[in-house]
């Protein structure tokens, strides 16, 4: 069975849950147990704090992994990014006590900085020729300047809540991150090779319906040119006939982010009825 590290509770817990559950993997119902074997698919899940997981796939403990690219890059562990799964976004950024006037980077120059994240923020500081005393602290990072620990912090930001409620402000981003599933470059035996090609697929397919919509329409025919052009079909739209044979009835699949102004461009042309479905998966 192929072992998959995950996050036991946290950021990516849901998030993971759900693509997994999307990608057809059913788990036994015991929970809350450190390893759940997959009720209908050759897997077991190996439930980690997140810190723990590039170090459990490096040794080989489990075979991949789920885990923030902020973890995988902070360890230094040997593995390998597989896939980026582009959920859980978060960023990594240098904030500073709201009421201090930044003057840019330099500013940080034999500033104490607190966080969890040492590795990244060192090189991110040599970088820049920033000489800064980075205090390692492994939780609540973000009351550091405010209890006097630190005069900054660098630290995970997502909604940005954290930092307003305490009175932080983000001057500088360092890293863009967001789930990744990672491996260990190992070979895996047959079985785990085929579980892991069968899982990749399936999240190729999850993840290419997730932006997109199936749309259907009824033209008339006499704008069934005119409202082809309008689409901008993945390959070509289906175009079905009606009871009424003046009518045909056309079907395609949009990115949802063109939506908006296609829709518009549609009942220009004269498309009527237009119906907007989520797609589950789609395999390409
Ligand atoms: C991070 C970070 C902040 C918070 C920021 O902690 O340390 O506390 O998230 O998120 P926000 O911008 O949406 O407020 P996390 O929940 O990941 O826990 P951990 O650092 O203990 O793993
Ligand atoms: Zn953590």
């Amino acid at each position: 069975m192929l072992r998959i590290a995950v996050q036991s509770k946290g950021r990516l817990y849901d998030e993971t849950m759900e693509l997994l559950s999307e990608a057809g993997i059913k788990l036994t119902a015991v929970k809350r147990t450190l390893l759940v074997p997959s009720r209908n698919f050759p897997v077991e899940l190996l439930f980690l704090r997140d810190d723990d997981i590039p170090d459990s796939v490096a040794t080989g403990t489990a075979d991949i992994g789920i885990v923030g690219l902020n973890e995988v890059l902070e360890k230094q562990q040997k593995v390998e990014i597989l896939r980026r799964l582009g959920f859980s976004k978060c960023r990594l950024s240098l904030a500073i006590p709201k009421e201090i006037q930044y003057s840019g980077i330099e500013w940080f120059n034999n500033r104490k900085i607190a966080t969890s994240y040492p590795k990244i923020l060192a090189s991110f500081l040599a970088e820049n020729n920033i000489e800064a005393d980075i205090h390692v602290i492994s939780g609540s990072v973000e009351i550091a300047p405010g209890i006097g620990l630190a005069d900054a912090i660098f630290d995970i930001v997502s909604s940005g809540s954290t930092l307003v409620s305490n009175n932080l402000a983000e001057v500088a981003t360092v890293l863009q991150s967001e789930a990744v599933l990672i491996g260990n470059g190992r070979r895996l035996s047959d079985d785990k090779q085929a579980a892991l090609d069968e899982l990749l697929f399936r999240i190729e397919a999850v993840k290419a319906a997730e932006s997109k919509k199936y749309i259907l329409m009824n033209v008339p025919k006499a704008k069934l040119s005119e409202v082809l052009s309008v689409l901008p079909g993945i390959k070509s739209p289906t175009v079905l006939p009606l009871a009424d044979e003046n009518w045909c009835s056309v079907h395609t699949v949009l990115e949802e982010k063109h939506f908006w102004e296609i829709i518009n461009k549609l009942k220009g042309a004269g498309a009527e009825g237009i119906l907007v479905l989520d797609i589950e998966k789609m395999v390409l």
